[in-house]
């Protein structure tokens, strides 16, 4: 438990949430939130952001806010390493993630959004996990946990870089918990399936086996909670992901490259 600076002498938990200002991290936010907790919650926009610090603070939590794009990942760091020096940070939500998909029309995926999506799911978590987990390590206490998707177990040709930096994301988690676990620091993978979100809100299109966000934030802490290495929900994934491993690969891609997905733009 960490002390905060608060005023008050009781100690509190720390959780520090990444992508907090929208889907499943405003949602965990929620749910974690009550008078011995202090959260910390990352988003770019101050609006959203402030949207769930209320919420919060009428569950009783404390909380702070802080505006920042981490595709910029030294300043990721750098804030990190503040927020952990006021107040040791005890839980690390890494859920800020972006999406995206081949423009229509195009042969390949946009150069520019690609290399940002590489920032956002891939590089900057990675980044500040490591950085959390050398700290927690030394604490010999803490928790970390990152968002993977369903979409790395699949080709997917609409969304390489996607399905590539969740993979990436889920690799890392398992062998970081492999490193972590004599040190008494838990790391915990999600990888979920269609969550309804702003972000699955800008697919057209039937999404199988939708879960509500507050029903997939239940499910989510209850894993951390109970320090499990990794959460694949619906389940139903895991038999699509077998699928997959055992076709042959071109009939596999046959079948990949069939699928018709459209996106709105992001809201502002
Ligand atoms: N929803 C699904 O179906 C689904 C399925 C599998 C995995 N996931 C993963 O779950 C995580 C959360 O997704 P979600 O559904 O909650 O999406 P969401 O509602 O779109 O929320 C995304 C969050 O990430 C933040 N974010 C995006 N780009 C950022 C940047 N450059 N710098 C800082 N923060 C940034 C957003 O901040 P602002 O809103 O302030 O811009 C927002 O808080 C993601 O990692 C996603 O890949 C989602």
């Amino acid at each position: 438990m960490s002390k905060l600076n608060d005023n008050s002498s009781t100690p509190k938990h720390h959780i520090l949430i990444t992508g907090a200002s929208s889907g499943i991290g405003a949602a965990l936010a929620e749910f974690y939130a009550r008078p011995n907790i202090h959260l910390t919650l990352w988003g770019r926009s101050e609006e959203r952001l402030e949207k769930t610090a209320e919420t919060v603070r009428a569950k009783g939590a404390t909380v702070a806010t802080f505006s920042i794009d981490i595709t910029n990942a030294e300043s990721a760091i750098e804030a990190l390493r503040k927020a952990d020096d006021e107040a040791p940070v005890d839980m690390l939500i890494l859920s800020a993630g972006m999406a995206d998909i081949r423009p229509q029309n195009a042969l390949a995926e946009a150069t520019d959004t690609v290399l940002k999506m590489s920032m956002v799911n891939f590089a900057t978590p990675v980044a500040m996990a490591t950085e959390m987990a050398g700290r927690m390590a030394e604490r010999k206490s803490g928790h970390i946990a990152l968002m993977g998707s369903v979409a790395s177990f699949h080709d997917l040709p609409l969304a390489t870089v996607y399905s590539g930096s969740k993979a990436g994301i889920g690799r890392f988690s398992t062998a970081l918990r492999a490193a972590m676990t004599p040190h008494n620091v838990k790391i915990t993978l999600i990888v979920p399936g269609f969550i309804d979100t702003p972000m699955s809100q800008r697919l057209e299109g039937e999404q199988a086996f939708l879960v509500p966000v507050d029903k997939a934030a239940r499910k989510i802490a209850r894993a951390i909670n109970s320090g499990r290495g990794v959460l694949v929900f619906p389940w139903v994934f895991q038999l699509t992901r077998l699928l997959e491993a055992v076709l042959p690969r071109a009939l596999a891609h046959k079948i990949l490259r069939r699928l018709e997905i459209m996106q709105h733009p992001p809201a502002a």
